[in-house]
Formats: structure tokens, C-alpha cells, sequence
């Protein structure tokens, strides 16, 4: 069986991936092959990309898709051919027609979920899932400062932090996401490059500052993030949109009140089936309630895959992007 696939041989900018027909085989002993119907766009995509997170080469690309369970290889227990399916980690190769991949992988997509949907909800829903639930248990008491709350994450993140009752400042980089996080309950909304993030959220919270900053964005919010939190804070550094954070040296969270600093990476919060399992369940029980909705912007022809990571990248897309199989 043939499949379209991008593929990418060297690292760099959005040129270097190539769409390809390449050959999907049978699948192995516990692997299943799935028929993407549609593949979620994630920045960790455009790091794999341009060589920040480095990965053998040739590759595919992509970590997040929905599809239909085409064939299923020996021992495999969980799943059956007609099965729908989703997946938001394990090998790259998300960006195709089709995939193999292990069925330890694959979570059963719930009836009234959408493909689209889980195609965006499953890599950035699960990480909004164990940041809130599990890197910090959130609760209705805590106010918290969001970078890119208007983003594939961020969105999420925003509905999740305002289902448990918690206080939201969300950062953003445009008056058009002010709007769109405002939509979905965002408390205080700052402008990045206009406020003075820190100033701002001390005022917010009788000077004292946040207990947790949610920071994806890296090296260009850093130092607004350490400065906006309370005495023994926590620091979520999540992700690089703006490249890689700085270093961070103990005398400098003892400096500024004995912080706590984490980055947290999805892989090592679902090492275990189970663990993957109720990530999964967590995001779809509030998608089935309402208290998720997944906003798709973007939609992309997969062959465009390129121009995709050139609007990602740009810093200027909404909520969730879908490529289109
Ligand atoms: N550690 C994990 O487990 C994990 C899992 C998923 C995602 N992440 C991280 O979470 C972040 C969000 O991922 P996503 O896929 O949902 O992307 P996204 O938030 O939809 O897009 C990134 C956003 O970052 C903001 N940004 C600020 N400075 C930027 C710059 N110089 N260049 C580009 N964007 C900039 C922009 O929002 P504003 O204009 O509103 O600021 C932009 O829309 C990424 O850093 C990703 O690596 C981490």
C-alpha cells in the first residue's frame, strides 16, 4: 500500500519538507495500520523540523493525527479493522495519508467526537491535561499567568483552568486573540509587547504575583515569567515559540523567593498505558460536558505542510491548525 507522506532529509526551514509516495507495509506484531482522516499541527513539529529537537534523518514529521483502523497485525488486542482511532505521541509520521504504529499508542476516539477534533485534542489536550492536573493540581483558589492563551495549548489550557474555577491571565499578541480568549472566559487579558507583564500581574494579585506561570513561549517571555511569580512559585516552562529559554541557576530562584522551576515534557507524564489512558480520558470526559471545545482555525491541504509551519511560526495563527490528509 502507497501513501503520500512528508518527508524531510535535512534540517532547516519550512523548504526542506517534501511531499513523497512511499510504501506503508503490513503491519508487525501489536501494530495496526490507521488511515489518517485528519493530522494535528504542533509547534514540537517545526522543532523537529529545524533541528532544536534533533531526530535521525530522512524522517517523517508529526506526532498527532485521527484515522480509521485499516489493518491490524498479530496480537494486537485492543483495536479492530473499522476501529476510529487516535494518537498524539510516538514514532513521527503523523503528517500522511497513513501510519503504522504501535497499538500502545492509539486511543479509541469516543462516539460524538469528531475526527477533526481529535486530531487537534489529543497531543495538546493531554498536555493541558497533566500540566493542570498534574505538574500543579489546579484548583478553584489559584490564579494563574498563560503565555499564548490564544493558541493550539493555550486555548485549551484556558478552558480547563476556568472549569476548575481558577483566575486566568492570559497573554497575547494580538487586540483579535484578545477577543477570542475573552470568548472563552479569560479573566485578565495582557498584550505581549504592550504590557508590562509583570507589572501588570502584580497589580492583579495585591503584589504578591501568581503561584504558577504556564510559559511555552521561552526565551523572549523568561524573564517576565520569573518576575511575575509569589514566594515559592512554580515556573512551567512547557515550550521555546520564541527559542529556547535561558539557563536557570538556583541562586536565582532563591533570589526571587524560593521558586520551584519544571519542564515538563507529555512523554514523561505518559510513560505507562495507564497513565496514557487517563490523560486521554480526562480530555475526552470534558470535551463530552462542554467544558473543552476545540477551535480550528487553520485548515491545511497536507501537501501545504510548509506553508502550515510558515503561519505557525509567524506567531499569528488561532487555536488549533488540522492538515488535511
Ligand atoms: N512540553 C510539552 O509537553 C508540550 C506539549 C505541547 C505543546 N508544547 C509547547 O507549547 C507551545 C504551544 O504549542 P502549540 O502547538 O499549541 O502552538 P501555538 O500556541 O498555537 O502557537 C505558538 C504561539 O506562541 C506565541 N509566540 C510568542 N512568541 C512567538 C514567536 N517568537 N514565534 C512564534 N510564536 C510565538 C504566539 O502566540 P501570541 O502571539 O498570542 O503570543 C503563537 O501563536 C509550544 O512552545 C510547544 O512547544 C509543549
Amino acid at each position: 500500500m502507497t501513501q503520500r507522506a512528508i518527508r524531510f532529509y535535512e534540517t532547516g526551514g519550512p523548504e526542506v519538507l517534501q511531499v513523497e509516495t512511499v510504501s506503508v507495509g503490513e503491519p508487525g506484531p501489536g501494530e495496526v495500520r490507521v488511515t489518517h482522516r485528519a493530522i494535528g499541527l504542533n509547534f514540537i513539529d517545526t522543532y523537529h523540523r529545524s533541528g532544536l529537537y534533533p531526530v535521525p534523518l530522512p524522517s517523517g514529521l508529526g506526532l498527532e493525527a485521527s484515522g480509521v483502523v485499516e489493518a491490524v497485525g498479530p496480537g494486537v488486542t485492543r483495536f479492530a479493522v473499522g476501529d476510529r482511532v487516535a494518537f498524539g505521541s510516538g514514532a513521527l509520521g503523523a503528517y500522511a495519508t497513513a501510519s503504522l504504529r504501535s497499538e500502545a499508542q492509539l486511543l479509541p476516539i469516543p462516539d460524538g467526537v469528531d475526527d477533526e477534533t481529535a486530531a487537534a485534542i489529543m497531543l495538546k489536550g493531554m498536555t493541558a491535561a497533566y500540566l493542570l492536573t498534574q505538574t500543579r493540581v489546579l484548583t478553584a483558589q489559584d490564579t494563574i499567568l498563560l503565555h499564548a492563551a490564544a493558541g493550539g495549548t493555550g486555548l485549551l489550557m484556558l478552558q480547563w483552568a476556568k472549569d476548575v474555577g481558577a483566575r486566568v491571565i492570559g497573554v497575547v499578541g494580538s487586540e483579535e486573540k484578545a477577543e477570542l480568549v475573552a470568548r472563552h472566559g479569560c479573566d485578565h487579558i495582557l498584550l505581549r509587547g504592550r504590557d508590562d507583564i509583570p507589572e501588570q500581574v502584580r497589580a492583579l494579585t495585591d503584589g504578591r504575583g501568581v503561584p504558577v506561570v504556564y510559559d511555552s513561549v521561552g526565551r523572549a517571555t523568561f524573564e517576565a515569567s520569573l518576575n511575575s511569580l509569589a514566594p515559592r512559585g512554580l515556573f512551567v516552562s512547557f515550550g521555546n515559540a520564541s527559542g529556547p529559554a535561558p539557563d536557570v541557576t538556583p541562586a536565582v530562584l532563591a533570589a526571587k523567593g524560593s521558586l520551584f522551576f519544571t519542564r515538563p515534557t507529555l512523554a514523561s507524564y505518559a510513560q505507562t498505558r495507564e497513565e496514557l489512558e487517563g490523560l486521554a480520558s480526562a480530555v475526552f470526559e470534558r470535551v463530552a460536558r462542554g467544558a473543552l471545545t476545540v477551535e480550528i482555525h487553520q485548515r491545511y491541504a497536507l501537501e501545504a505542510a510548509a506553508e502550515a509551519h510558515r503561519h505557525l511560526e509567524s506567531g499569528t495563527t488561532q487555536g488549533a491548525t488540522i492538515l488535511k490528509p
